[in-house]
């Protein structure tokens, strides 16, 4: 039978994959979701494949306590290492962030060369090579490790000074390679499209994978029949509010003013969890 009433489960490193939730809350607004946020782990981009292939279990095991319907592997570094193992371990549909981007951008191309850019760890397992290449063998492909940019966003430095030579620095090679799109391959960097996009000046399209991680989801639970009806009210009358729980395994210093910046709206009600009991 199919579960068109549970919830979208979706987990990441910590609050980055917020901003995969608010394209997906944008897109599908009447869906229930469970965030989990592994904020006592973080970060995964510089853990071997490994330890962030245990955690991603860890934290599926956890959703699927709630019967999530559909998984979304918000994080760039956990979809790059364990979606496989996640697909072979788990019956229920999985929706990585690197598939939709791979996709986007062989279509946004027009000269056949990509760029993409992420944390060590995704950038060194090649993912989104393979999956770009997966689309279409005879692309160019030309990965840059960035690591400096999560912490600058997650310091709050969008708009600076600072943040704008680090670009220059990481992403001067990507500029002689002739790339025409470039994927934002971690969840931290669609906050960073303005500075990346005056680095790499206005001919080079960003492809965000968070907006194309929602249109896959949609198109996943469409073909799978698993929306839920459409029921603005409940058989009492009262309008049908969608749930959103947020799990988190630590709540750091500054959390507060972290979790707006990614969502784009003030810190609800978080629910602290340990994920080994
Ligand atoms: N969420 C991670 C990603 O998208 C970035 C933060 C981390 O390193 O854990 O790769």
């Amino acid at each position: 039978m199919t579960n068109n009433k549970g919830p979208i489960g979706i987990f990441d490193s910590g609050i980055g994959g917020l901003t995969v939730l608010k394209e997906v809350l944008k897109m599908l607004p009447s869906e229930d979701t469970l965030y989990l946020g592994d904020t006592a782990r973080l970060p995964y981009g510089t853990k071997s494949e490994e330890t962030v292939i245990k955690y991603s279990i860890e934290n599926t095991r956890f959703l699927l306590k709630y019967n999530i319907k559909l998984l979304i592997v918000a994080c760039n570094t956990a979809s790059a290492v364990s979606l496989p193992v996640l697909r072979k371990q788990f019956s229920i549909p999985i929706v990585g962030v690197i598939e939709a981007g791979a996709r986007a951008a062989v279509r946004a191309t027009k000269n056949g060369k990509v760029g993409i850019i992420g944390t060590d760890t995704t950038i060194s397992s090649s993912a989104y090579t393979k999956a770009i290449k997966s689309v279409s063998p005879d692309m160019d492909t030309v990965g840059q490790p960035c690591p400096l940019f999560v912490p600058l966003v997650e310091e709050g430095w969008i708009d600076d000074d600072i943040t704008l030579s680090v670009a220059e620095r990481y992403l001067g090679p990507l500029k002689n390679k002739d790339i025409d799109t470039l994927v934002l391959g971690c969840t931290h960097y669609p906050l960073l499209k303005g500075v990346i996009q005056k680095v790499m000046g206005s001919g080079v399209t960003l492809i965000d994978s968070a907006e194309e991680t929602a249109v896959e989801v949609t198109e996943v639970l469409m073909r799978m029949n698993l929306n839920p009806p459409y029921t603005p009210f409940s058989k009492g009358g009262e309008v049908n509010v969608p749930v959103r729980r947020f799990f988190v395994t630590d709540v750091p210093r500054r959390f507060e003013e972290q979790w707006s910046r990614f969502l784009g709206e003030k810190l609800s009600k978080i629910e602290k969890i340990d994920l080994i009991l």
